[in-house]
């Protein structure tokens, strides 16, 4: 599967990350097919994350994703999913890997910069509830 959902995430766009974040994103071969800049509502952000409503994290987790814009993008690359996961490095800023995403530009778990989508199904689900709306 070539496609993947990448957001970056409000604690990096206003930390004004997003120009630093899409070069690296091309610098390691991927093609951002399509992207824009979204402040999400609640109904966006919850349905959204809807898979996560039942965790203890969730308000939190919504507060974040409204709090400031974001920004979108469908990437393009062989095993996007995989590939992009692996450039953004584990959920937790302070755990994942020196010179990964998450680890350069996040702060700890909550303000972990960027999404990834988790799975090829995930993957055209997320796209199609952004850009096929
Ligand atoms: P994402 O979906 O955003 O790409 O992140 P992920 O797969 O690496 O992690 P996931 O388990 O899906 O969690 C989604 C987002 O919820 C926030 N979170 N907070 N406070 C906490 O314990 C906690 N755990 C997760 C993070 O923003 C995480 O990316
Ligand atoms: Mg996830």
């Amino acid at each position: 599967m070539k496609n993947t959902l990448a957001i970056i995430k409000p604690d990096a766009m206003k930390k004004g990350y997003k120009d630093d974040i899409r070069n690296e994103i091309k610098k390691n071969g991927f093609i951002i097919v399509e992207e824009k800049t979204l402040h999400m509502t609640n109904t966006h952000a919850e349905g959204f994350y809807a898979i996560h409503k039942d965790k203890p994290f969730f308000g939190e987790l919504i507060e974040f994703m409204t709090s400031h814009e974001s920004h979108i993008m469908k990437l393009e690359k062989e095993n996007a999913v995989i590939e992009w996961r692996n450039l953004m490095g584990a959920t937790d800023s302070k755990k994942a890997e020196p010179g990964t995403i998450r680890a350069t530009y996040g702060t700890d778990i909550s303000m972990n910069a960027t999404h990834g989508s988790d799975s090829d199904e995930n993957a055209q689900i997320e796209i199609k509830y952004f850009f096929h709306d």
